[in-house]
């Protein structure tokens, strides 16, 4: 999958993207990123990215023509190399966009690829959204400075569902949390701590049983702390069951 990122802050992504499962799949070749500073794209002798609304009112507003400038450059080197940039969706961060749900970052990890628009400052034109972006994502209800980090957690959510990306263990790990439940209760070693023990049942060796009690566990905790996601979720008769018996 390739990864282009449009943002004023390039300096911010090599750490995050420098470990970790990031590194590894960037050195499997699984994805490859590229970051692309939108001051080069600025107008003028002063790279000017911004201006005043107009209408008036506080704060600036981001210009449109660095980033159709920006979405453009990367599109012709894109062709250049021989693949189709109309297969790389234009996204742009905003707080505006539709949540990033586990839903979305599959629908997105299905693309080729993804060009991301990290947005600043009070906003950006209108018409970057309406001509440019095809997508506005989103990552919670709260507003951050700009869209660098949420740009960072889309594709940290996104390239762990890749093939490859995770080994098998975590693979399996990751199928288990795409159930649109919470997780339940983990525990290691040691059996006992500070006088906490763990659950017996999940020393029992009883590997039915314990596949029981955790989808038990992931039932009860989501009810509790997330029923919103539980309307999501085909429950089964075993699983309403689940839910109202003591293992
Ligand atoms: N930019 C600022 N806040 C944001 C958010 N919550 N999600 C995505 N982009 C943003």
């Amino acid at each position: 999958m390739e990864l282009h990122i449009v943002t004023l802050f390039p300096g911010m992504f090599p750490g995050p993207f420098g470990g970790s499962i990031l590194k590894r799949a960037q050195e499997k070749g699984l994805i490859d990123i590229s970051i692309h500073g939108l001051r080069q794209f600025g107008l003028g002798r002063h790279q000017v990215v911004d201006d005043y609304p107009f209408g008036g009112g506080p704060g600036m507003v981001m210009r449109p023509e660095p980033w159709f400038a920006a979405v453009e450059a990367v599109r012709q080197a894109v062709a250049q190399e021989g693949r189709d940039p109309s297969t790389l969706p234009v996204v742009l961060l905003t707080p505006q966009g539709r949540l990033l749900r586990h839903q979305v970052a599959r629908e997105l990890a299905a693309k080729p690829g993804l060009i991301l628009l990290c947005g600043h400052y009070e906003g950006v034109d209108e018409r970057v959204r309406l001509h440019l972006a095809e997508d506005e994502i989103s990552i919670g209800d709260y507003v951050l400075t700009g869209g660098e980090l949420p740009a960072m957690v889309l594709v940290e959510a996104v390239v762990r569902l890749l093939p490859g990306v995770l080994g098998a263990a975590e693979g399996a790990w990751e199928d288990s949390l795409s159930s649109g439940l919470l997780e339940g209760p983990q525990y290691t070693r040691p059996r006992e701590f500070r006088g906490w023990d763990t659950p017996e049942i999940l020393l029992s060796g009883d590997h039915a049983l314990v596949a029981q009690w955790r989808r038990q566990q992931a039932l009860r905790r989501t009810r509790e702390r997330r029923p919103d996601l539980l309307e999501g979720v085909e429950l089964s008769r075993q699983d309403k069951k689940l839910l109202e018996t003591n293992l």
